[in-house]
């Protein structure tokens, strides 16, 4: 049993969701809602342009307040989804002030002193955050990944992961979401698409990019995918990626390949995914039952379909694995961290 993180409180807490009028932060307080976390006052936080507007919140209009002016002494829990500036900037000032940050952005995931927590996996790695009060939340393609991945590792270790996702236009925000509803009904009525937000066309189309080249010729989304697996399954996995965007609105779909170190097969990987936290699995090709984004989507288990066995390589498998990358993805992920720190 760990030690609380907060003090009970009656009450409930002061929860603030910074980005509350962006794709994730709306989740945040539709989870928060529909999960009954116990709240006190819940205040949405986002940028000048929409301080004073307002979102909804268990059916009630809440103001929007300005982040660059919010003053967050009184907040036990803020859950940050606003980009990585953003959080690099205001999230130490909500620590200092005694407030625990969950913090979706890449800015504090990679540094050593910072958790980064997928609750089904690693929720020990919270104890870091007694001192410095930040928590990572993982990308939202690790995050499926290591939830399907654990209960196997656990089992028999993992050496290696070859994972190629199908990514949804809603991991890149609000304004990706329009961008994909925009260019397809422009398509279809014989108009050109515009493209802004992705690096090509996304309607109609599949994009073999996802964030900026590294040099080694990697993308940043795939670098976070290996760095961030190893760091939450705290183990030595050799771990390759490639991340590609689809038309797809909600729901990530990741094909992954994992050799073992000891011997294991797709039955035994069916009992043990079946059995573990978080996961449903649907996988009968005599029914053709498989899991894909578009029943996905809403939804906050990690589904796994074609599990079988790799026929080119020993002690090795074939997982798909699909999840609704903004639940958990993202923003049902913080809201299962935040529940551990009230528990
Ligand atoms: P705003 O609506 O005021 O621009 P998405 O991920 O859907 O693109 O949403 C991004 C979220 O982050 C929005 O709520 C947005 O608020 C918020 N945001 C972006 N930049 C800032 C900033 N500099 N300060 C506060 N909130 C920000």
């Amino acid at each position: 049993m760990m030690e609380r993180f907060l003090p009970e409180k009656e009450e409930g807490y002061v929860v603030a969701v910074v980005g509350a009028t962006g794709a994730v932060g709306q989740v945040m307080l539709e989870i928060l809602a529909e999960r009954k976390f116990p709240i006190a006052k819940v205040i949405p936080v986002a940028s000048s342009r929409s301080a004073g507007s307002t979102v909804s919140f268990n059916g009630k209009d809440v103001v929007v307040q300005d982040l660059a002016t919010f003053e967050p002494e009184g907040v036990d829990i803020a859950l940050f989804s606003a980009g990585g500036g953003t959080s690099k900037e205001h999230a130490p000032r909500f620590a200092e002030a005694g407030c625990y940050v969950v913090d979706n952005s890449s800015a504090w995931r990679m540094d050593e002193e910072i958790a980064l927590v997928v609750p089904e996996v690693n929720p020990e790695a919270l104890e870091m955050a007694r001192y410095n009060r930040i928590i990572a939340n993982p990308n939202c393609s690790t995050i499926q990944m290591v939830v399907a991945l654990k209960p196997l590792h656990d089992a028999v270790p993992i050496e290696r992961v070859n994972v190629s996702t199908y990514q949804a236009v809603s991991g890149a925000g609000g304004v990706a979401i329009e961008e994909l509803a925009k260019q397809t009904g422009a398509l279809l009525n014989g108009q050109s698409a515009e493209v802004e937000v992705f690096p090509a066309r996304i309607a109609f189309n599949v994009i073999p990019q996802i964030d900026v080249f590294m040099e080694d010729g990697y993308t940043k989304e795939e670098r976070k995918m290996m760095d961030e697996t190893v760091k939450i399954m705290g183990a030595d996995i050799a771990v390759t990626a490639t991340a590609v965007r689809v038309p797809v609105f909600y729901g990530h779909s990741e094909a992954v390949n994992i050799t073992f170190g000891g011997d294991m097969d797709a039955d035994r990987a069916r009992d043990l995914l079946a059995d573990a936290d978080g996961i449903c699995v649907v996988d009968d090709p005599a029914t053709e039952d498989y899991a894909m984004p578009s029943e996905a989507a809403g939804s906050d288990p990690v589904w796994i379909s074609r599990i079988r066995n790799d026929n080119s390589s020993r002690n090795s498998l074939h997982l798909w694995v699909v999840a609704d990358n903004v639940r958990k993805g993202a923003a049902l992920n913080a809201v299962q961290i935040a529940e551990i720190l009230i528990r």
